[in-house]
């Protein structure tokens, strides 16, 4: 995570800032983002698929900052909005290396990609091939990848499981939806079909998972072959690398990851006289999620049915993934030295729902009081991205920190943002 070090003073500084002083100057809630980490992280990822495209997914947090950190240390960008595809673009992200998801894109989606000149265009419905045609318009060009359900069930939680039939995402290939897609895309002349592309789910610390979808696609490679002689030259296997979030937990292990898909794609190439395709991963959470910490200020702490509530500033509206997924993080106090020692505490947000809870077995001074700092390890990823405007709380900002210094990134929301959307009766 977050290279954190702690102070001689019991503080914690991320990026050589001390995250009281981050409190201090920005208030709490706060989100800070070591810059090094995601360049870091971004690097690893580069390193490892020398021979990939390594694209990351924007959903997990996008910032104009981030756009510029991904695009200058060489990893192209994974957009699911008009809204993602425009902050990136706009912000110097070059369009061809951008890549458009969706289940359901919107008109707007589809005339800015068209429009931008996105790299590739994911097809997750039948009824875009024809859209998408129409918006590059008669002489244009748009590669597109078809996205295909491998029947491979992964993931965290039954929420961000993807591979499997009988969830939203991609074509499948059992009922044969996805090879009439493929031969509906080859029949368009404005659009060039330069692969497949599967996305098995999220917070996945296996390898096994991965090579089974893997065989799955270059089966269903060589059957496109067979079928309209054509030998897609890339193959897109989406993202969903797991990391941990407690000291302990599992996470996926990147080098083997790597290792091991290109050694099955080479094996299973040659064993169906394909040519080995391009590969793509689109990595979102492995990237930003270790580099950012959440920082909370206590405001209550109270005991009740036989347990010690610490109740911080901040809560499900800007990180709903315990609401959500039922995971669970580790907060640890900062800011003060306590000579106290530590006992279990269920650390909860402000928002009026039981189920706002960020650890049931936090494990914090018995001192613990008003005031204090907690720091929540492991919050870059799907927090501010899902953060909400429940109870007008207000969304918190991000700070970025290197080399000693702190900058804001994304301005705090404040009340008279929202006073502000709202014109009257
Ligand atoms: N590619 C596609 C097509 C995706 O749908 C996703 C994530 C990714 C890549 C990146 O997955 P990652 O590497 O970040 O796991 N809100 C949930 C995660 C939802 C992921 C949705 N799709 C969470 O907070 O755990």
């Amino acid at each position: 995570p977050a290279s954190t070090a702690r102070l001689p003073n019991g503080g914690l500084a991320v990026g050589g800032v001390s995250l009281a002083e981050v409190a201090q100057r920005f208030d709490t809630p706060v989100y800070v983002l070591d810059e090094g980490e995601v360049r870091g992280r971004c690097r690893t990822y580069r390193a490892a698929f020398p021979e990939a495209d390594v694209l990351y997914a924007a959903k997990a947090f996008l910032s104009r900052a981030m756009a510029r950190w991904v695009r200058e240390e060489g990893l192209g960008l994974d957009v699911c909005s008009a809204g993602e595809l425009e902050l990136a673009v706009t912000s110097g992200f070059p369009p061809e290396r951008v890549v458009l998801h969706g289940n359901a894109k919107s008109p707007r989606d589809i005339a800015s990609a068209a429009r931008l000149g996105v790299g590739r265009i994911v097809i997750d419905s039948p009824s875009e091939i024809a859209r998408i045609a129409a918006a590059v318009g008669p002489g244009g060009h748009q590669r597109v990848l078809v996205r295909v359900v491998p029947g491979v069930e992964a993931g965290g939680h039954e929420k961000v499981r993807t591979g499997t039939e009988g969830q939203k995402f991609g074509l499948s290939a059992t009922d044969g939806s996805a090879q009439r897609a493929v031969a509906r895309v080859l029949g368009q002349p404005q659009l060039e079909l330069t692969g497949l592309h599967c996305h098995i789910g999220s917070q996945i610390t296996g390898v096994d998972a991965y090579l089974a979808a893997l065989g799955r696609m270059v089966e269903l490679m060589a059957a496109v072959r067979d079928a309209h002689g054509v030998a897609l030259p890339e193959l897109d296997l989406g993202g969903g690398h797991g990391i941990a979030y407690r000291p302990g937990e599992p996470a996926l292990d990147l080098t083997s990851l790597a290792r091991e898909l290109r050694t099955a794609l080479a094996d299973r190439c040659a064993a169906a006289g394909l040519p080995v395709p391009r590969l793509a991963v689109e990595p979102g959470r492995a990237i930003v999620g270790p580099a950012g910490v959440a920082v909370y200020r206590v405001l209550a702490v109270k005991h009740s049915g036989g347990k010690v509530f610490v109740a911080v500033d901040g809560g499900m509206s800007d990180n709903p993934r315990p609401a959500l997924y039922g995971v669970r993080y580790a907060p640890r106090l900062i800011g003060r030295r306590s000579p106290a020692a530590s006992r279990t505490a269920t650390v909860v947000g402000r928002h009026c729902e039981a189920g706002d809870v960020l650890a049931v077995d936090a494990e914090l001074p018995e001192d613990v009081r008003p005031g204090d700092l907690l720091a929540v390890p492991v919050a870059g990823a799907y927090q501010l991205s899902m953060a909400s405007g429940y109870n007008m709380v207000g969304r918190p900002p991000v700070v970025a920190v290197h080399g000693g210094t702190a900058r804001v990134l994304v301005r705090r929301e404040t009340l008279e943002d929202f006073r502000g959307r709202d014109i009257g009766a």
